[in-house]
């Protein structure tokens, strides 16, 4: 976690320099990632020409055809010119942050539409969260199905995850697991918690041991969200891998092949092996049969899996394989990105700790934080900012408070008085700081109850309050 040292420590030439070596590295990346994907074109089987725009373009118009999707491993270009979306990077060229609407049709998923809301809210009875009326979830896979089945009566499972690469969740972790939190409270099912530390050791210069450690950390953030132990099973990859597991984990190896994983991933010749086999391991918990211990013998539950957008890649894969393995595809809820502090070029990014609030942080810090980095869409001047007033779009106080702030009609008062110049910047700053210490606060207030036996009680292997 952070402390105020490291906060104050950078100095404007210092803060200059380090934007100028990640503006470098990431144009190298880019570079990079173009030349593989030339690559990748010229390998790639069923592909007869490389694609480009236009051919994306066709590619989702007859996947239109198919049922709104696009056929899921063919899917070749996760970059557009300005942004950058996998599990491993997220950068845009625009101070709005990723074009969303782009994205559902580069990645061929679905927009959650104001009709799947309402339609939502019909089938559960309950009013729609906050992050749902407000499009941070904004776009889905087979939603309408999973509906079906809640109107039916059939079962499902709730299924999402963590790579712990910090021994704190940020405030950005949070959007998905509150998310889920509500879900399980809304449709009643089980829910499967997956932390990928073999995927961090795979990435990262760190052992296996700080691996678990961070997972196990994690795992304790991740339960101060409120889960109910009767009802969520959570592991840690490196200690579950038993054989159900392993078993779907080899059937997806089986019919994924290297052209086609370097297609979605972005994985390059250099790449250790390990990375190419991960994403099938991420695919293995949409399988009911991965837990035995949790569904019986049951095979054909389908899964509901909430997560940042980042994640579709994974899913794509576990979609387009779901058949052969004669198992159901899972259903997909995305959210958008909490920003980074410095503004939505990027998401918040626990590799970059200045870009993010951890819920470790004291109020202290995060006041420090979003005052010194949050970046601001107003005007340079008092009198400049009463006269034109500021852009919420790019505001990142806004933003947290967007995501954070639950009374609607106080959100978008905010909103227009500070388009209209009548709320400064300062204010703004303020009351995002009074939010985002409430929720993260309330996360310390919990955590204090949460010990190694309460782990012990979330990861044991049992059953949990279902049967089948
Ligand atoms: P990880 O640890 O990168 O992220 C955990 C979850 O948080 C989401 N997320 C964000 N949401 C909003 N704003 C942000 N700035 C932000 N950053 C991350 C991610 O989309 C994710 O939902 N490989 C995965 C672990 C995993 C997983 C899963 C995630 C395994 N199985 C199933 C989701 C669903 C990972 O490293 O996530
Ligand atoms: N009430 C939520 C909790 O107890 C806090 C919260 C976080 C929230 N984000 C939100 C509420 C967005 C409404 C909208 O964890």
């Amino acid at each position: 976690s952070q402390t105020d040292e490291g906060l104050g420590a950078e100095t404007e030439a210092e803060k200059r320099s380090r934007e100028a070596l990640e503006k470098q590295r990431q144009k190298e990346e880019l570079d990079k990632k173009e030349a593989d994907i030339v690559f990748e074109d010229m390998d790639f089987e069923r592909m007869e020409e490389p694609p480009n725009e236009s051919q994306n373009k066709r590619m989702t118009t007859a996947a239109e055809k198919m049922n709104g999707e696009t056929p899921d491993c063919e899917k070749m270009t996760l970059e557009d010119s300005d942004d950058v979306v996998t599990p491993w990077s997220v950068t845009s060229s625009s101070a709005a942050g990723v074009d969303y609407d782009k994205l559902i049709v580069k990645f061929g998923c679905r927009k959650l539409t104001e009709e799947l809301v309402e339609r939502f809210e019909k089938v559960t009875g309950h009013k729609p969260h906050p992050m749902l009326r407000r499009g941070m979830f904004f776009a889905h896979r087979d939603l309408s199905a999973i509906l079906d089945r809640k109107e039916q009566g059939k079962p499902f499972y709730l299924y999402t995850g963590r790579g712990a690469s910090s021994g704190s969740l940020h405030l950005g972790h949070l959007v998905p697991f509150i998310f889920t939190k509500w879900l399980q409270d809304v449709f009643d099912v089980p829910l499967i918690i997956q932390m990928t530390d073999d995927e961090k050791f795979l990435w990262k210069d760190i052992k296996i041991d700080e691996a678990k450690k961070m997972a196990r950390e994690n795992i304790k953030d991740i339960i101060s969200v409120g889960f109910d132990p009767a009802k969520t099973f959570i592991f840690n990859n490196l200690d579950y891998m038993c054989p159900p597991f392993y078993e779907n984990v080899v059937k997806v190896w089986k019919v994924v092949n290297n052209n086609q994983a370097r297609a979605i991933f972005g994985f390059t010749p250099e790449d250790n092996l390990g990375k190419a086999a991960f994403p099938a391991i991420e695919a293995a918990p949409c399988f009911a049969s991965s837990f035995p211990h949790v569904f019986g013998k049951r095979t054909d539950l389908p899964c509901l899996i909430p997560c940042a957008i980042d994640q579709d890649p994974f899913f794509r894969m576990a979609r387009d394989v779901a058949p052969r393995l004669k198992y159901p595809k899972p259903a997909l809820i995305y959210s958008t990105f909490l920003p980074a502090l410095q503004g939505a070029q990027t998401k918040m990014n626990a590799s970059e700790p200045n870009t993010c609030v951890f819920l470790s942080d004291t109020a202290k810090q995060i006041k420090n934080k979003i005052n010194k980095y949050a970046f601001s869409g107003g005007q340079p001047t008092v009198e400049e900012h009463r006269e034109k007033g500021g852009n919420c779009e790019v505001d990142i106080s806004y933003q947290f408070l967007r995501f954070f702030l639950e009374d609607d009609e106080k959100l978008e008062e905010i909103r227009q008085k500070y388009t209209k110049g009548e709320i400064l910047t300062g204010e703004l700053k303020a009351m995002a700081v009074a939010e985002v210490t409430r929720v993260v606060l309330l996360m310390q207030e919990r955590r204090k109850t949460v010990t190694d036996a309460t782990v012990e009680e979330f990861t044991a292997i049992r059953s949990l309050a279902y049967s089948y």
